[in-house]
């Protein structure tokens, strides 16, 4: 059993479901996990920018006793000071758990190999792990079950699509991408979630097939951090799945749409759908903080 969370598939599906359990729990309020953190610090290393992954670990620290570190780039230059190795072994020295977001998804897994403590991916360029489990936790709520959603991801082949890539390799579900051939998805991760054989997987180019009767629509940006300079060759690669209220008329009615934000409103999604009916973007950043305060009890009791 790894000690670790770099990847959705680092947890079996009993895990995913338990860590759900453990999520609902928090955000009725049991205090039951309200020290697990009691006198440790948490590491949350961060290249790239965050509103979300950030504030919500911050205070799901907090909310469980601990103290949080926030630490870029600049402090500690991982990797280039010193080696991945070093810095691992003295992390571990210091703290309970870090967690990273950072661009090479090779650099978390290296500093998980030699940490003696639970690291968390906070997102990398290949995938987004606790956002796609929030994701899948706000599904629940207001669809009330996990398996077998029919869930169109719309857009760029990114580190969210991959992640959901792996959550379909644990829980069965019905995974529609709709995107360019140019935007795919990671190779390996989607021959990985086809060959474990748990769901239905489709690649289309057709935004319309990709969504219809759909329970889920789900988008992200068009052009992740650190590819701001492809947005333009992107757009033009994307338009035709940009979530608007016509795509949507063509899901289930009672269907939810998901964007993990930040958004290009306008882009990628319209306003009406943003603020519309079927959205529920504002419960799905909120889920954030439970579903990794939930995380980090898992970890926490692995150890
Ligand atoms: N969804 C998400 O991870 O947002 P941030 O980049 O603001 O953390
Ligand atoms: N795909 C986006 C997700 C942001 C939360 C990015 O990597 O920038």
């Amino acid at each position: 059993m790894t000690k670790d969370f770099l990847q959705i598939t680092d947890f079996t599906a009993d895990e995913i479901k338990g860590t759900f359990d453990i999520a609902e729990k928090l955000k009725k309020g049991d205090s039951s996990y309200s020290n697990i953190l009691k006198g440790k610090t948490v590491a949350c290393i961060f290249h790239k920018p965050s509103l979300r992954t950030r504030i919500s670990f911050e205070t799901g620290i907090y909310e469980l006793g601990g103290y949080s570190l926030y630490i870029t780039d600049k402090e500690i230059e991982l990797g280039v000071r010193e080696s991945i190795y070093d810095a691992a072994k003295v992390l571990s020295r210091f703290v309970g758990i870090i967690t990273i977001r950072t661009f090479e998804h090779a650099l978390v897994e290296q500093l998980a190999e030699h940490a003696e403590i639970p690291v968390i991916n906070a997102l990398t360029d290949l995938t987004h792990p606790c956002q796609v489990m929030g994701d899948i936790f706000t599904a629940k709520e207001h669809l009330g079950k996990v398996d077998n959603l029919k869930i169109a991801y719309l857009g760029d082949g990114n580190n969210v699509c991959n992640s959901w890539l792996n959550l379909a390799s644990r829980i069965p579900m019905d995974l529609r991408i709709g995107t360019s051939p140019d935007t795919l998805p990671d190779e390996v991760t989607f021959n990985r979630a086809r060959d474990a054989g748990i769901s239905t997987i489709t690649v289309t180019q057709d935004a319309s097939l990709a969504v219809a009767d759909a329970d889920v629509i789900y988008t992200d940006v068009w052009a992740s951090m650190g590819q701001k300079h492809l947005a333009d060759h992107k757009i033009q690669l994307l338009r035709e799945f940009q979530v608007n209220d016509e795509l949507v008329s063509k899901a289930s009615p009672n269907c939810i749409v998901m964007h993990c934000l930040p958004a290009n409103r306008g882009q990628e999604i319209t306003d009406s759908v943003m603020d519309g009916k079927h959205s529920v973007v504002f419960d799905e950043a909120e889920n954030r903080l439970h579903i990794q305060k939930a995380i980090m009890v898992q970890l926490m009791g692995r150890r």
